[in-house]
């Protein structure tokens, strides 16, 4: 388990439910892990979202093993959700958690699909936190509802679930504390966040292609702080 060391990054390649316990304790975990969703069906609307297949192809419909959030191991914990593991995910934070808050992101471009159910305007996060670890930011970061358009991220890093940048700033905005770890990083949308805001991050992705790509833009977001300090 040899991390790749960028600047103030740490970063993993393998799996997290293995490598997180080991990493000790972080101010915030911050995780967009796999959704657990219904990816059959879509209609006639299917064919616009060529990510599904991909989606389904790489198993990133299943959702996770949430005893991963864990509040030994971080003063806050910011999760992505489905809807369909939202209830078990509010359940679980309700219990090990002092305060928490459901934030959604809403998409000004949503995708066509309806399959017999509500178009994918909004996805929601919760944002759970023990005492000294409450939300930060200015007040027009405190906001719950982000409105932010899906920036069509695929094709660009090759991931069919890539968080938007302005997304990523605000929730690391909110994060207290100095050190953020990501178990489920991707492409590292949110280690190139917290390296932006001066933090420290640390980062796990199994697939050694994603892995290589938040490799990249973690050393590029560095390399940008680095050229700014000098
Ligand atoms: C929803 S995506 C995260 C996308 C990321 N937020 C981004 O902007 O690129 C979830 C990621 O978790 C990874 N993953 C799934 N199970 C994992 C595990 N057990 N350990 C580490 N990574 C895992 C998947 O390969 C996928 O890249």
């Amino acid at each position: 388990m040899t991390p790749v060391i960028i600047g103030r990054a740490t970063l993993y390649c393998g799996d997290a439910y293995n490598i997180r316990p080991q990493l000790g304790f972080h101010d915030a975990d911050v995780a967009d892990p796999p959704y657990r969703f219904r990816a059959e069906g879509g209609g006639r609307y299917r064919k616009a979202r060529p990510n599904m297949d991909r989606i389904t192809d790489e198993a990133l419909h299943r959702g996770f093993d949430m005893a991963i959030v864990n509040p030994l191991l971080c003063g806050a914990a910011i999760v992505f959700a489905h809807n369909d593991q939202l209830a078990e995910l509010l359940r679980l934070v309700q219990g090990q958690f002092h305060r928490h808050a459901l934030c959604v992101w809403q998409k000004t471009n949503p995708q066509p699909v309806a399959n017999k159910h509500y178009r994918p305007d909004v996805e929601f996060y919760v944002h759970a936190w023990n005492r000294g670890y409450h939300p930060s930011g200015t007040l027009a970061e405190l906001m719950r509802v982000s409105r932010i358009s899906s920036p069509r991220l695929a094709a660009r890093f090759d991931h069919p679930t890539c968080k938007p940048d302005a997304l990523m700033s605000k929730i690391i905005a909110n994060a207290a504390g100095t050190s953020i770890c990501d178990p489920f990083m991707g492409t590292g949308s949110t280690g190139v966040a917290a390296i932006r805001a001066g933090k420290r991050f640390t980062g796990i992705e199994r697939d050694p292609r994603y892995f290589a790509t938040a490799v990249e833009r973690i050393a590029t977001a560095v390399a940008e702080l680095e050229r700014m300090a000098a």
